[in-house]
């Protein structure tokens, strides 16, 4: 499909990003950070990061589960964008993500996608912890290119050797994928952190949220995590409309460009990549790794 057919000649919201402290991000949330940056944690908040399109969303799925144990009919109360928070989050004429978090009672599951360095001050001090997730780059890009094109606050993409372009020279929302699972992996040295990996929880979602669980220090029924694994599952969510943001305005985001819950794998950017891309990207990936012990599955 043409991308530039498929953009609309309406899409008003569409514009181009702006910068906090030097990361490209969308203008209505620059304008909203400084209430972000004085965002009040609770000890018990557990906090959700990732770079965006990493699983953001199957996580939060997943420990609003564990935090209702397991109760299908709880997770179905309100959208997973309600019921989990996104911190930074500011659009017109809708609750910012902290006047949500402010009417959310504890204990609070928060989302976000900043970058290590920028995190309010406040999680650190209260010691709340937090789960990270990474997923390889490849099928990162792959996932944020559709993404770019139904949610319909960025920028058009162009093409999709250009957005391959736009990602590796840190320019989409949210800056550098390296320096984002660089940041957070260095951080992991301290307790606190979980840092789980989209591949693995694809290839072992048992174990993986078993791990979770651990970390948590919870314990919940054997019964409670094989429905907590089927309510989770893509084929699932994919169709649960507490899950899937089917309930976002279409003005913000237009599932018939391209579902939120689009394929689910490991491995699509093999579907999209030319041989050159790929091996432009590999030379990439490899400078911007270099030096680090982080590691990734790019396929299942
Ligand atoms: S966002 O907008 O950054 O919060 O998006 P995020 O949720 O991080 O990432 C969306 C991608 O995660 C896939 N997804 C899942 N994969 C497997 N299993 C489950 N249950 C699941 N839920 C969401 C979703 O399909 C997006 O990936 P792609 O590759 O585009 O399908």
């Amino acid at each position: 499909r043409d991308p530039s057919s498929a953009m609309g000649r309406n899409d008003v919201v569409r514009e181009e990003l702006g910068s906090l402290h030097g990361i490209p991000l969308y203008k209505y949330f620059v304008e909203g950070w400084p209430q972000v940056e004085a965002f009040q944690a609770r000890p018990d908040d557990l906090l959700i990061a990732t770079y965006p399109k990493s699983g953001t969303t199957w996580l939060s799925e997943i420990l609003d589960m564990i935090y209702h144990d397991g109760d299908v009919e709880k997770c179905r109360r309100d959208a997973i964008f309600n019921r989990v928070p996104f911190l930074e989050m500011k659009a017109p004429e809708m609750p910012s993500g902290v006047e949500l978090l402010e009417k959310t009672p504890s204990p609070r599951l928060v989302k976000t996608h900043l970058p290590v360095q920028l995190l309010p001050t406040s999680f650190q001090d209260k010691n709340c912890k937090v789960i990270y997730m990474a997923r390889n780059p490849k099928d990162v890009v792959v996932s944020y290119y559709y993404f770019y094109q139904m949610a319909k606050m960025h920028p058009d993409p162009g093409t999709l050797g250009e957005f391959l372009e736009t990602f590796m020279a840190g320019k989409v929302a949210y800056g550098s994928w390296y320096e984002h699972v660089r940041g957070w992996w260095e951080k992991k040295q301290e307790k606190q952190l979980l840092y789980l990996f989209y591949e693995d929880m694809k290839k072992d979602p048992r174990r993986e949220v078993q791990k979770i669980l651990r970390f948590l220090g919870k314990e919940v029924a054997e019964g409670t995590v094989a429905r907590i694994l089927h309510h989770t599952s893509f084929q699932e969510m994919r169709k649960n409309p507490a899950a899937n943001y089917e309930t976002m305005p279409t003005a913000l985001m237009d599932h018939n460009l391209s579902p939120f819950l689009r394929k689910g794998i490991s491995g699509d950017w093999k579907n999209h990549f030319t041989v050159a891309q790929n091996e432009r990207f590999d030379q990439h990936y490899q400078e911007h790794m270099a030096g680090s012990d982080l590691c990734f599955q790019m396929e299942a």
